[in-house]
């Protein structure tokens, strides 16, 4: 923790129900070593007391332009502040900044920053796909304004889709990562990533599959792209992207299909990390028709896939890093240093099923990570957004003591 270590943080609430998770988020920032003051839309105070704000941060929370206090404010804070964020920021006040409308505490900060700016869009999924929206983001990213990926999920409306704010801990976890960018030895590198499950065809309707979201890797993708790398995402079957577009995605379906793009893209990469979790069968032969049910039994012959690390291991370079995962029912330690010589990784993370919180489909993951020269570093339980942060720390030094060797 303590990365955000004296930065001066003027966070922004506008309108959304989402204004309640930004409680949490000034606490966390606090928690990261921040000083933070709040201001808020005039909207923002029906969701949220200014006074919760006020009680937290131990600053006056302004949220009138013209009647409340002194009429400068928004000039001072804007001033005042390294690094301002809008969590959440609502459609309105997203078109608000587009135009440059300053009727608002908030939209008036902006006009005035001369800080880093973040948002942490929050909105039904219709008016986060309508082109309005869109088109404002495409604008306020060529100003560079770094846009917090939307999560996907229930939402107030009761509708399912993107849309949803960002969680306070993948928030601050994305700040830090923006604010190490500039110096990390990530920048401008080529970062290739496995991620998500590969379906093997049975039929054209079945296939053999496994329940990975691909919520690891695509974390890891937005983390890597955030330190301004060069990211390439080779991604099975399902339903999550990554939201940064300069992320290059490569969908694919079956491990065959996996092998094939990643093999096209290594040759060039400097890091692969493999975090996909490819089938490691498929059957023998593919029906061409829908199978029927006539008999009571029915029997899969399956033959291997392709070990997609392994065959990039035999042809890594001295300067590529590979990174595996070891994901185990038990507690793994053989298995992770086996695969780390076998399939010639230069650091495997072991995640353990026996965690709570480890695993295919949920937001958290314990680690720990095991190197060549039999070092080894385990962490607690944290969001596989925070996890990604670590291992790419954990990539950068290694990158340095290639370089060093
Ligand atoms: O042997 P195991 O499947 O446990 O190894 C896991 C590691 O190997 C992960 O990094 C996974 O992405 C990679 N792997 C692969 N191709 C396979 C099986 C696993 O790249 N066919």
């Amino acid at each position: 923790m303590g990365d955000l270590e004296g930065k001066k943080i003027l966070l922004g609430v506008s309108g959304s129900i989402a204004a309640y998770k930004s409680v949490y988020l000034l606490r966390a920032l606090q928690k990261s070593g921040a000083e933070v003051r709040v201001i808020m839309t005039q909207k923002a105070t029906d969701f949220v007391s200014p006074l919760s704000f006020e009680a937290i941060s131990h600053f006056p929370v302004y949220w009138d332009t013209s009647s409340q206090q002194s009429w400068n404010n928004h000039i001072e804070l804007s001033l005042w502040a390294d690094v301002f964020i809008i969590a959440p920021a609502t459609a309105n006040t997203i078109a608000k900044f587009t135009t440059g409308m300053a009727n608002d505490m908030v939209s008036a900060c902006y006009l005035a920053s001369r800080c880093p700016v973040f948002m942490a869009p929050s909105m039904d999924v219709d008016m986060w796909h309508h082109p309005a929206t869109r088109s404002n983001i495409n604008t306020l990213q060529s100003r560079n304004v770094f846009i917090i990926p939307v999560g996907y999920g229930s939402l107030a409306s009761g509708l399912t889709g993107e849309g949803r704010m960002a969680e306070p801990d993948e928030i601050v976890e994305i700040l830090k990562l923006n604010l190490r960018a500039k110096t990390s030895v990530l920048k401008n590198k080529k970062v290739l990533i496995t991620a998500g499950p590969t379906h093997e065809a049975i039929d054209p309707v079945r296939f053999i599959g496994n329940s990975s979201t691909g919520k690891m890797g695509i974390a890891l993708a937005e983390a890597s792209a955030g330190l301004n790398a060069e990211v390439t995402l080779i991604l099975g079957p399902t339903q999550l992207k990554p939201g940064n577009e300069k992320i290059k995605v490569i969908r694919v379906t079956s491990a065959r299909d996996m092998l094939k793009a990643t093999s096209k893209y290594h040759t060039k990469s400097d890091v692969t990390i493999f975090s996909a979790a490819v089938a490691d069968y498929r059957p023998g032969t593919v029906s061409e028709e829908k199978i029927k049910k006539t008999g009571d039994e029915i029997n899969l012959s399956l033959i291997k896939n392709p070990d997609i690390a392994y065959e990039m291991g035999l042809r890594k370079n001295k300067h590529q890093i590979h990174i595996g995962f070891a994901l185990e029912s038990t507690p793994g330690e053989e298995y992770a240093k086996e695969k780390l010589k076998k399939k010639n990784f230069d650091m495997v993370v072991l995640n353990s099923l026996a965690d709570a919180g480890a695993g295919f489909a949920v937001d958290t993951n314990k680690a720990t990570f095991y190197f060549k020269n039999n070092k080894s570093k385990k962490f607690e339980l944290k969001s596989k957004i925070q996890v990604a942060n670590d291992i790419l720390e954990a990539i950068e030094q290694l990158i340095i003591e290639k370089k060093t060797k």
